[in-house]
């Protein structure tokens, strides 16, 4: 195959979507342990659009990004060009999102290795990687079904098995709550579904709530038309809470999620949908809180390339497709972001690159 000399990216200075630039880079090559990847598709995530808005600030350990960057992390493609004996020509790869973390709990220094801030992205035509900061992609999913996995795939796996050995999931008549339909939300209901848990999903749209219905959602709730949500978790549940919450709102839902977690119950911490900062008035202490119906509290950052596999293995075993809402075209890369951020989405939106 011939390679480009120039290759196509997209470039932010952390100032808004509507200021990315197209840009036009010499082709890359590999080093020593490193592999060009050509770039087919790639998954954008709450984080990208945040990084682009220079709003990605309350991670004190990622080091500074670049001054102008390639944006995005998740990416499908194939390596053209291999300077490793891990890889070969033709290998079809997805990326790790901090590209360090191979096992293990996260340290600082993983943060530094993460991919769209601080180091540079994949919304670009090829890539070098290093040969560890690669999985092999499932046989079985499309490029654009398999981008999708690397951040909201192994966010949601590491909330329902990280805290345990695996093949515990589901037992007992588990419940998972999940709140909203974006891309962490759908993966962890596909995911504790086919573990064989009963799957609460939380969402703005009735509309969005008939589709994790098909997708084997047990209960679902509108959390717009019913502000005491947590009510309705604590009814469909016998009254005793779900054993397990994706904690993806923040400062609205928190509260909410410790009234509605089953004693011992596991709240996983993962994002900041309604806000990072809680209001001023009622704010009982998140130590209380917890002590209450002896809860345990888990921040969550992604997870390493070791569960990533093993994530993998459990997709491949029960065929799971993860769900792509919408595919756009590498020129539309601004439309992409702002239809992302705007939260009409259900699952994943996938940008096509080659
Ligand atoms: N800690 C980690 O490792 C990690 C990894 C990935 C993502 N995250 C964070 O987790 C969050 C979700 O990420 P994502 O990529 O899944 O985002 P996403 O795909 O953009 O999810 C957006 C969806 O979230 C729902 N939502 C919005 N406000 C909500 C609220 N107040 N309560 C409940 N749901 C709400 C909406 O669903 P409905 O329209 O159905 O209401 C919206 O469509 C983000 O804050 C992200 O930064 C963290």
């Amino acid at each position: 195959m011939s390679l480009p000399e120039t290759i196509q990216q997209w470039e932010t200075s952390q100032d808004g979507i509507e200021n990315l630039k197209q840009t036009t880079a010499p082709l890359p090559w590999p080093g020593k342990n490193e592999v060009l990847v050509m770039i087919s598709a790639l998954a954008i995530n709450y984080r990208d659009t945040e990084v682009i808005m220079g709003l990605y600030k309350h991670h004190k350990t990622t080091g500074e990004p670049t001054a102008s960057m390639v944006p995005c992390s998740d990416m499908c493609g194939t390596v053209t060009a291999s300077n490793s004996p891990n890889w070969k020509v033709g290998d079809r790869v997805l990326s790790i999102f901090n590209q360090n973390h191979v096992k293990g709990q996260i340290v600082p220094e993983n943060m530094k290795s993460g991919l769209g801030s601080p180091l540079p992205g994949c919304l670009t035509q090829y890539r070098v990687f290093p040969d560890y900061g690669l999985v092999k992609a499932p046989d079985y999913l499309s490029d654009e079904q398999a981008c999708t996995l690397a951040i909201a795939g192994v966010t949601a796996w590491m909330a329902v098995n990280g805290m345990r050995p695996l093949g515990q999931a589901g037992g007992k008549g588990e419940k998972v709550l999940v709140q909203g339909t974006g891309g962490v939300a759908i993966s962890g209901l596909q995911i504790a579904a086919a573990s064989g848990a009963e799957v609460i999903v939380t969402s703005s749209s009735d509309a969005k709530l008939e589709q994790a219905n098909k997708l084997g959602a047990a209960h679902t709730i509108n959390y717009r038309t019913n502000k005491d949500w947590e009510e309705e978790v604590l009814k469909v549940t016998n009254g005793e809470g779900a054993d397990i919450i994706f904690e993806n709102g923040g400062a609205q839902t928190l509260r909410k999620s410790f009234e509605c977690v089953k004693f011992g119950g596991l709240i996983n911490c993962i994002g900041y949908l309604s806000g990072k900062v809680d209001a001023a008035d009622d704010r009982t202490n998140t130590n209380l809180l917890a002590l209450k119906r002896n809860v345990t509290l888990k921040g969550i950052l992604n997870g390493p390339k070791d569960r990533f596999e093993e994530m993998l293995k459990f997709y491949d075993e029960k065929k799971i497709e993860p769900v792509v809402d919408r595919v756009f075209a590498f020129d539309e890369a601004k439309e992409a972001l702002n239809y992302l951020f705007a939260g009409g989405h259900f699952g994943k939106v996938v940008i096509k690159i080659s």
